[in-house]
């Protein structure tokens, strides 16, 4: 029996009591001492009812405490769901909204007042509707779902990327069920992965072009060693053979000598050359600034072009190996348009550091180039192959150029 029902059962034995010492004060005097023996057990009886008010009376304060922490927890939650970074929604069964959080309102770019009673499927992006009401409808049958991909289309702005998980909220009394839909937003997950999967898309593209370029390479190093060296070679070997058999005097033998050793020289000036297109062996040696100077000697030589130095780079610093073979290689296309193509009197290259990059600039004052042929830039190899190594190292290539004044190729490449 709970405190409740013991104090009723005393009140109503009290109003029996009542009852009877009513009916014995109207007998009157004849029964005295039962009068006395009632209002003696009245007396108790009130005795026990105080007690009893005083349970009562702790059991409410104990209820009213209870009430009370059980409202702070339930604002506690209120507050996690409103807060949520993840949107929450409430809906019936057919996905009309019954309550949403502050980061679902967002989402879907409406006030949270104006969200109930609508269709959630107004904001399902148009791609999505149908698989989004095959699985409304199958919904009842499953207690969950999870990490589905659903497009949201927000009120006015882009569409958004968010991977949803419902829960069926069954109702028995109303023989019913309600869904909480749990938003979590993956737009920038998926544009990530987006970049990612371009980017590797690009380098196997790049990396299928590098390796044709290094098949042409192959292919023009083989035929110059063909053209230039080894006919070189055979010729030094026919002009000196018969002149040696034909017991020459002195002089004449002299004279094939010396056109001999000439001819040595140009052979080991071409191999030079060439071991210099394999791999720059006095870069990796000496570094950029004194690569570049020296090519520049060796090219003004060959050519007889004028070419100006102004490097300002520390002559001994290094850099990080593919800085400086970029930044070579580049030099090196450049300077060998300018003067394949250019018609120059003079080119300057300009090598210098700052604000945390190295700048390489060679500029020429020759016919400049026709923007038509940058245009076709694809067809030409050289520009291409400028900027992909740039790019490749995080740099940038800037292209200035006018008809009659010249041209301005400046690569810079970021050190840390
Ligand atoms: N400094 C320059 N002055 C004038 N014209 C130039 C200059 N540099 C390049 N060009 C023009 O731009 C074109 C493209 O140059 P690019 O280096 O891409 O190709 P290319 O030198 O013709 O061939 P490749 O470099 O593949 O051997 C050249 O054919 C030339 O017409
Ligand atoms: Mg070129």
């Amino acid at each position: 029996m709970d405190k409740q029902d013991k104090l009723k059962n005393k009140l109503q034995q009290m109003q029996a009591q009542m009852i009877m010492l009513n009916e014995q004060v109207n007998v009157g005097g004849e029964n005295q001492g039962g009068l006395y023996a009632d209002l003696e057990e009245f007396s108790t009886l009130l005795e026990e009812l105080s007690v009893a008010e005083e349970e009562l009376r702790v059991q409410n304060e104990e209820l009213e405490n209870t009430r009370l922490a059980v409202e702070k927890e339930r604002s506690r939650y209120l507050e996690l769901f409103e807060f949520a970074p993840d949107g929450y929604l409430l809906s019936d069964k057919f996905g009309i909204i019954l309550e949403v959080n502050q980061a679902m309102s967002l989402m879907l770019n409406t006030p949270a007042e104006r969200l109930g009673g609508k269709p959630l499927a107004l904001f399902i992006y148009s791609e999505d509707k149908k698989e989004f009401r095959n699985k409304l409808n199958n919904i009842g049958a499953v207690e969950t779902i999870e990490n589905w991909d659903l497009r949201l289309q927000p009120k006015k702005k882009e569409m958004i990327h968010s991977r949803v998980k419902i829960t069926v909220k069954h109702k028995p009394t109303e023989k019913t069920f309600e869904l909480f839909w749990m938003f979590h937003n993956v737009s920038d997950l998926v544009e990530i992965t987006e970049m990612l999967r371009v980017s590797e898309a690009n380098l196997k593209l790049l990396s299928n072009d590098l390796v044709s370029r290094i098949e042409d390479e192959k292919m023009k190093l083989s035929m110059d060693l063909h053209d230039h060296i080894g006919q070189a070679l055979t010729c030094l070997k026919l002009s000196i053979r018969p002149n040696i058999l034909m017991n020459k005097d002195y002089q004449e033998q002299k004279e094939i000598l010396e056109i001999a050793s000439q001819q040595i020289g140009e052979i080991l000036d071409s191999v030079a050359d060439l071991s210099l297109r394999l791999r720059p062996q006095l870069l990796d040696d000496l570094g950029l600034a004194k690569a570049i100077s020296w090519r520049i000697k060796q090219v003004m030589k060959q050519t007889g072009s004028m070419i100006k130095e102004n490097i300002t780079l520390e002559i001994a610093k290094r850099f990080d190996t593919p800085v400086e073979i970029t930044l070579y290689r580049i030099f090196e296309e450049a300077l060998n348009n300018a003067v394949k193509h250019a018609n120059a009197n003079v080119i300057t290259i300009t090598l210098a550091e700052g604000d945390n990059a190295i700048k390489l600039t060679i500029a020429d004052n020759g016919i400049g180039i026709d923007p038509s042929e940058l245009e076709k830039e694809s067809q030409h190899s050289g520009f291409t192959g400028m900027k992909e190594r740039i790019n490749m190292i995080g740099g940038t290539l800037q292209t200035t150029s006018k008809l009659g004044i010249g041209t301005t190729i400046q690569a810079t490449a970021p050190i840390i």
